[in-house]
């Protein structure tokens, strides 16, 4: 896929279809969030790719319901995680690390659509609750979990109306004027 088609083909979608997740997959995800850029370049991103359907069964019991209804059918949850002192500081107190988490995060998800995988990222849950499930440090913020499968065009019974709609039609942007301008 062009890069272009593999932006507009990336989509927050709710319906999966088994996928197979093989260390390959995963080894192949992380490397081109990897590339990423970051301050002073701490690559401060830190990945869990939860596969096995206990720890799956256990991280989905963190979400928001209406998440876990849909989401308890994925093959794998990325559950991407990050600390302050991973990352800048400025000296008049910017933190980076969530904006270059964020940017890994965006090029994973790229990664996944080039393969005909669905990433979907959620602030729907309980992150201490993850956090302690993942047994992470006691200063680790779980930022977001991404729900992964394989991309199906059969909708899933678990969701709502405008879940079932958010399916075919990508929720609508802001105009160039809304967030851009040009001096
Ligand atoms: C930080 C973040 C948090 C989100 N949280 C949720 C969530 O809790 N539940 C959900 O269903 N979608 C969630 N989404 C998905 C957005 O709703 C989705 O990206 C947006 O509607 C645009 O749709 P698109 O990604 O298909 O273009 C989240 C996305 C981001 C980036």
């Amino acid at each position: 896929m062009e890069f272009r088609e593999v932006v507009e083909q990336r989509r927050s979608l709710r319906s999966f279809a088994p996928m197979e997740v093989s260390e390959a997959l995963i080894r192949d995800l992380a490397g081109v969030a990897g590339l990423a850029p970051s301050c002073s370049n701490k690559q401060p991103w830190r990945f869990v790719f939860v596969r096995s359907v206990e720890m799956l069964q256990r991280l989905v019991a963190t979400l928001a319901p209406g998440n876990a209804a849909w989401a308890k059918q994925a093959s794998l949850v990325v559950a991407v995680w990050s600390q302050a002192d991973l990352d800048c500081r400025t000296p008049d107190g910017r933190d980076y690390y969530q904006f270059d988490t964020g940017m890994a995060s965006a090029f994973l998800m790229l990664a996944a659509t080039e393969k005909h995988l669905t990433g979907h990222p959620i602030a729907g849950f309980d992150p201490e609750a993850a956090r302690q499930v993942l047994a992470l440090p006691a200063g680790a913020r779980v930022i977001t979990l991404i729900i992964m499968g394989g991309h199906t065009h059969e909708i899933s019974p678990a969701l709502a109306a405008w879940q079932i709609k958010a399916e075919t039609e990508r929720p609508a942007r802001m105009r160039f004027e809304d967030f851009a301008t040009i001096v």
